[in-house]
């Protein structure tokens, strides 16, 4: 993961916001002294040393010089000299050959002089470098997207162990983003967890106990704690989720292997739950999980989750692999599990996130007898259908979580994306709701662009549009299954979300 040194004044708060957002959302790793959302940061000799520590281990240092800066350059001993430091710190690794891309320097115009400006751009002269002036912070914002893109472009993703796949390396995830604007397709939701920001965007939503997903995930549990459920006309207790995993496990051949394919691991809290309740009723088998996901980042975070909360002899692997690629599971089947049957959870509404129907083709196909299937998704609940008073005239919500993830891709352009230019509308789908989000770019972000490479590849009114889908008809996932899976059970569970709001989940167990 490249590392951006991000260094800007208190004046520049926001474009240095902007472009920390656009550099995350590309995957780098980046490092502000300041907290770009907060007041000043107390000024010291540790943060001296911290600044020299980071600039010279970054391996791209941008730095935009604004009027309300303040000190001397030379002003060390009153630790005020961060400039200095920092650039110092990035430059001596530049001229030792221990770094590949030169300082990027940017400047806003400014109405009023300021000496400590004019004394910084005279040091940096006499080391043959000077400021690049640029008109507006959004400008600043596309140059330091550029910086990173040229940085990104000349080195290899570095691969551990585990299943590795090019295409989520982050500059094919914009070209995939320019594919879509050009050809009029829609961008895949996979691509919005891809980056870095957008597995954090993930990861907040998912941990946060006061938002929707967060509560939802947090109530939810897995065997004892399941709520006992009959049916309303017979009175005959139906089999709680856990039982029902347990007798058909119960009905797979050899013993000695529990093996869990965790796909769209996200943060993999409610699939660790389920491993360790699993590992608990059947020690005799070893547990070994697979995760799943198109983001470094979250398979990263999934397999800490995995491994705290199950036993110490699990075993963890990944795939960072597109599960939608109907060659994929099938090739993990025989490669990963060749020797037992094992269980593919499939949790958290992601078959909203892709072609529902396809993607249960491609697992139908690639299951092997006594494989267990257990899919999550969000059933129609108690929520407005129809979009919500602020986006009446179809301009989409900022409270709505999606904003930020949609946002993420439009933001690695290097463009600020505004509310006004996004869209949110629904529609019925074959198992749900579709809801249709788009991005209609503008003239003045086809100017922000001139000069970029993504010059004359977006153009006015042009837009980027991705779906989802919410609001599964139980009745109409449990039919999808049943034409492609012999053994089917349906089970679901509501969640208080408020007082007037329960969030209702579909579980669909489906074996082969
Ligand atoms: C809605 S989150 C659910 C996460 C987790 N399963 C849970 O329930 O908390 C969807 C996850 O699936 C991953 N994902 C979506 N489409 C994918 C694809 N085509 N291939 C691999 N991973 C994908 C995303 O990166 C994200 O981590």
């Amino acid at each position: 993961m490249a590392k951006v040194f991000l260094s800007f004044a208190g004046g520049d708060r926001e474009a240095a916001l902007y472009a920390q957002s656009a550099l995350d959302a590309l995957g780098a790793d980046v490092y502000c002294y300041q907290d770009v959302s907060d007041r000043d940061t107390p000024v010291n000799t540790s943060l001296s040393k911290k600044l020299a520590n980071e600039a010279s281990e970054a391996d791209i240092f941008i730095m935009l010089l604004h009027n309300s800066m303040g000190g001397p350059v030379e002003a060390d001993a009153e630790h005020r000299a961060f400039l200095r430091y920092e650039f110092d710190a990035f430059y001596q690794q530049l001229m030792s050959g221990g770094k590949q891309c030169p300082p990027v320097i940017l400047q806003l115009p400014s109405n009023s002089p300021n000496p400590a400006v004019d004394e910084f751009a005279a040091w940096l002269a006499a080391r043959d470098m000077a400021p690049e002036r640029v008109p507006s912070g959004q400008d600043f914002v596309a140059k330091a997207v550029r910086a990173y893109h040229a940085f990104a472009l000349s080195v290899e993703t570095p691969c551990a162990f585990g299943y590795f796949d090019r295409t989520y390396v982050e500059h094919y995830i914009d070209d995939e983003l320019i594919r879509c604007i050009n050809t009029r397709a829609v961008f895949p939701q996979r691509f919005l967890y891809a980056t870095a920001l957008g597995a954090r965007l993930w990861l907040e939503l998912a941990g946060n106990r006061n938002g929707k997903i967060g509560k939802v995930y947090g109530a939810f549990t897995f065997g004892s704690k399941e709520p006992e459920r009959r049916d309303p006309e017979t009175g005959v207790r139906i089999p709680g989720l856990k039982e029902k995993v347990l007798a058909e496990i119960a009905k797979w051949p050899g013993g000695s292997e529990l093996p869990v394919i965790v796909l769209g691991c996200g943060d993999a809290r409610r699939e660790a739950t389920i491993c360790r309740s699993l590992q608990e009723s059947l020690p005799q088998r070893r547990l070994r999980v697979l995760l799943v996901d198109v983001s470094k980042t979250l398979i990263g975070h999934a397999s800490r989750v995995v491994k705290e909360t199950t036993h110490e002899n699990t075993r963890v692997d990944f795939a960072l692999l597109d599960f939608e690629d109907p060659r994929i599971l099938r090739t993990i089947l025989r490669e990963w599990c060749a020797r037992s049957p094992c269980l593919v959870l499939f949790l958290g509404n992601t078959l909203g996130n892709i072609n529902e129907l396809r993607f249960l083709d491609n697992v139908a196909d690639a299951l092997r007898p006594h494989d267990l299937l257990l899919i999550e998704t969000v059933k129609d609940s108690a929520e407005p259908t129809a979009p919500q008073p602020a986006t009446a005239a179809g301009v989409m919500n900022p409270e709505d979580p999606r904003f930020e993830f949609f946002a993420a891709p439009i933001r690695t352009f290097g463009l600020v994306p505004r509310r006004q230019q996004m869209r949110r509308t629904q529609e019925a789908s074959l198992l749900g709701t579709l809801e249709r989000y788009s991005y209609v770019f503008t003239s003045k972000d086809v100017e922000t662009l001139a000069g970029s490479r993504y010059a004359g590849k977006v153009s006015d009114q042009s837009q980027i549009e991705l779906v989802n889908i919410q609001r599964m008809v139980p009745a109409k996932l449990e039919a999808a299954a049943k034409s492609r899976f012999t053994g089917t059970f349906i089970s679901e569970r509501s969640y208080p979300v408020t007082a007037s709001h329960v969030v209702t989940m579909i579980y669909c167990l489906a074996t082969k």
